[in-house]
């Protein structure tokens, strides 16, 4: 596909999928070495990568797809269901703190100048470290990572639907309850997390327009399209 036309399809949210035509293994594959391949700051690993085709553990991460402070209207919980997609791949950002403190981490945090600070108790123990920079680069990267997947899926056909927000706490409880494997353990909480990015890849389901949110093949709700402005963009020559 066209790289223009790619950009229209990942500028738009799927909020409906087609799960009846199963995601092929090699494009699984392929598209997480293209998020793999993706530059990191300096090398470092600022996020872990989950690529799930598990359904009933999609479905479930969008029931926790949603801003747990937000007081607005039961259309702001149900909103994001791009994330109960056939591929899901969720970008965990790690919490810079928790990398720093890190051991394996210490040279690179070094060679990356990464400033921070330490908060201790009165006898001098370490309770947490402060990073005072670096958590754009963090983000950067997993935008990076995860914009160039986007544009991969598009390539292969797919429709894709972004969503940061999330539940964290709410999420890693009930994976660690109802999810034990210990790899499953391991990923979710070997660095707290400090943001996940979700990215739903899947084919349109063919009977709703892509802004309605479907529930046992009803409309439940239909998500009023983004008014998006083209940036304001100088051109130097
Ligand atoms: C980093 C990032 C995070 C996003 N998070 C959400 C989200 O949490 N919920 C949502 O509905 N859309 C999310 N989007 C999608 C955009 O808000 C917007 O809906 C989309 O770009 C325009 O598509 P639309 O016209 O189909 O709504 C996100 C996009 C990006 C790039």
């Amino acid at each position: 596909m066209d790289f223009e036309q790619a950009s229209k399809v990942i500028g738009k949210t799927q909020r409906n999928w087609d799960y009846t035509v199963p995601i092929p293994q090699e494009h699984i594959d392929h598209l997480i070495n293209v998020s793999s391949n993706a530059p990191m700051k300096q090398g470092i690993q600022t996020y872990r990568l989950f690529a799930s085709t598990r359904l009933d553990f999609n479905e479930m991460i969008y029931r926790w797809a949603h801003d747990r402070h937000d007081k607005g209207p039961i259309q702001n919980k149900i909103r994001n269901s791009q994330v109960a997609a056939p591929l899901l791949m969720l970008y965990a950002v790690h919490d810079i703190g928790d990398v720093i403190k890190d051991p394996k981490n210490k040279k690179k945090i070094v060679e990356l100048n990464m400033e921070y600070d330490v908060e201790r108790d009165h006898e001098g123990n370490i309770l947490r470290y402060i990073p005072l920079a670096s958590v754009p680069d963090f983000c950067f990267t997993t935008g990076v990572a995860a914009g160039a997947t986007a544009m991969a899926s598009a390539d292969l056909g797919y429709q894709t639907g972004f969503c940061s927000c999330m539940n964290i706490p709410g999420l890693v409880d009930e994976i660690n309850n109802k999810f034990p494997g210990v790899a499953m353990k391991a990923f979710w909480n070997e660095y707290a997390i400090m943001d996940i990015l979700c990215l739903g890849i899947g084919r349109k389901n063919p009977n709703f327009q892509s802004n309605q949110v479907i529930e046992d093949g009803k409309v439940l709700t239909t998500i009023a399209s983004t008014n998006k402005k083209r940036p304001t963009t100088y051109i130097y020559k």
